[in-house]
């Protein structure tokens, strides 16, 4: 009984840190947004902020850019780049920042 409560602590503890190093991941990936859309996500204007975005639209949008069905003028190059699963790690990100701007 010990050893199976200190196995699923350890388990438990990875776990978490499985979760934390992803966030970083994902705000790694998506800080190349920040240029164009502000640091998470808030634009500074002229440009659509992505906090707050609806996650089913973002990955909608996404996959439009990438598909060519959407136009765009630098999108469709840039969604290239990330795959449905990166995609859907920055629509979490971004649907969880909040709205500044
Ligand atoms: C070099 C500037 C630039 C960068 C970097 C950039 N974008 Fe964009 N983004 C644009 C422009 C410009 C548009 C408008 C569509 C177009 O002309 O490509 C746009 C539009 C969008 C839209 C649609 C917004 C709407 O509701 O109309 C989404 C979603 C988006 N970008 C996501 C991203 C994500 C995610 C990243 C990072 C992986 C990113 N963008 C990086 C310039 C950029």
């Amino acid at each position: 009984m010990r050893n199976f409560l200190i196995g699923t602590a350890v388990v438990l503890a990875g776990m978490a840190s499985v979760q934390a190093s992803n966030l970083n991941q994902t705000r790694y990936i998506a800080a190349n947004c920040a240029n164009c859309h502000g640091t998470n996500g808030n634009s500074v204007g002229g440009m659509e902020s992505l906090s707050g975005y609806d996650r089913e639209k973002f990955i909608s949008v996404m996959k439009a850019y990438k598909s060519g069905e959407r136009p765009a003028t630098i999108m469709h190059q840039l969604s290239q780049g990330y795959s449905d699963e990166q995609v859907a790690a920055m629509a979490d990100f971004f649907a969880s920042q909040p709205r500044k701007r």
